[in-house]
């Protein structure tokens, strides 16, 4: 990260020890943001942000994706409503944390099954988002004045999933670009227990929802260096067959 602290050069070019590019620099300084002002960004600038969406890479070029941008403001206030409603409910039989111990024991037993038959949804980190939303100490959708929801085509070649995480990242990449703030908000998906929601957006075969990408000017600027997790990767090159191991990252 080092490199950051240097002068811009320019996209296209490389030479060894050079500061990190525009782009890179988008790459490396882009937070997620979960306070935005309450206007919305202009329509014309959503539609490059769009654009960068659909210009990303496809397996087979399938493009297995369908965008739906949401500003109306009853409408987001709906989805907050609903979504914290459907937080609350599962939470009711999910949340092993507090009340008597009766309560926990029985909550703890439902956790762990329900563990086992969503692994991803209920891994600890959105639970413990979960448990935040159900007793009101943050929103789900962070009062965002634009919602942009990345349906997946169930159709598409290889992995769908894996295009519209690259399509929604180009979006992303290009709203920070842009000056604006985004925040991925996987948790949308709770919406589509609710029949009322896959009726509004058109969510029927061969569409799913995937996630939802916040979008908005970010108030304060969350944008600025990450902590990661440093990578041990395995390089096969020419110092042998067996993989040279190197740390990546400081
Ligand atoms: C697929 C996906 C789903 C996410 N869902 C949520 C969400 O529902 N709510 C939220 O506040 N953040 C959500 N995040 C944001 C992550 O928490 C965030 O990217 C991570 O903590 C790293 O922080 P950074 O984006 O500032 O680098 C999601 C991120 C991804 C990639």
């Amino acid at each position: 990260m080092n490199a950051l602290m240097g002068t811009e050069t320019a996209v296209g070019s490389y030479h060894e020890g050079m500061p990190w590019n525009t782009v890179e620099r988008v790459i490396l300084n882009r937070r997620s943001v979960r306070s935005f002002r309450q206007e919305p960004l202009p329509d014309a600038m959503i539609r490059r942000i769009l654009e960068a969406g659909r210009f990303a890479p496809s397996a087979g070029n399938m493009q297995p994706w369908r965008f739906i941008v949401v500003k109306n403001r009853a409408l987001l206030a709906e989805m907050e409503r609903d979504a914290v409603r459907i937080v609350k409910f599962f939470m009711f039989f999910l949340d092993y944390t507090r009340g008597s111990f009766l309560r926990r024991f029985i909550a703890s037993i439902n956790a762990k099954v329900m563990m086992r038959v969503l692994p991803n949804e209920l891994h600890p980190a959105p639970f413990a988002l979960m448990v935040q939303i159900a007793q009101g100490k943050t929103p789900v959708f962070h009062s965002a004045p634009t919602l942009l929801l990345l349906l997946e085509d169930r159709r598409g070649v290889s992995s769908p999933p894996t295009d519209i995480g690259i399509c929604g990242q180009n979006m992303v990449i290009a709203a920070h670009s842009l000056g604006a703030g985004t925040c991925w908000i996987g948790l949308i998906k709770v919406l589509m227990y609710l029949p009322k929601w896959r009726k509004r957006f058109g969510v029927k075969f061969p569409y799913s929802l995937n996630v939802c990408i916040a979008l908005g000017w970010p108030k304060p600027k969350a944008d600025g260096p990450a902590t990661r997790e440093v990578q041990r990767v395995e390089w096969f090159d020419e110092a042998g067959l067996d993989p040279r191991i190197e740390e990546q990252g400081e």
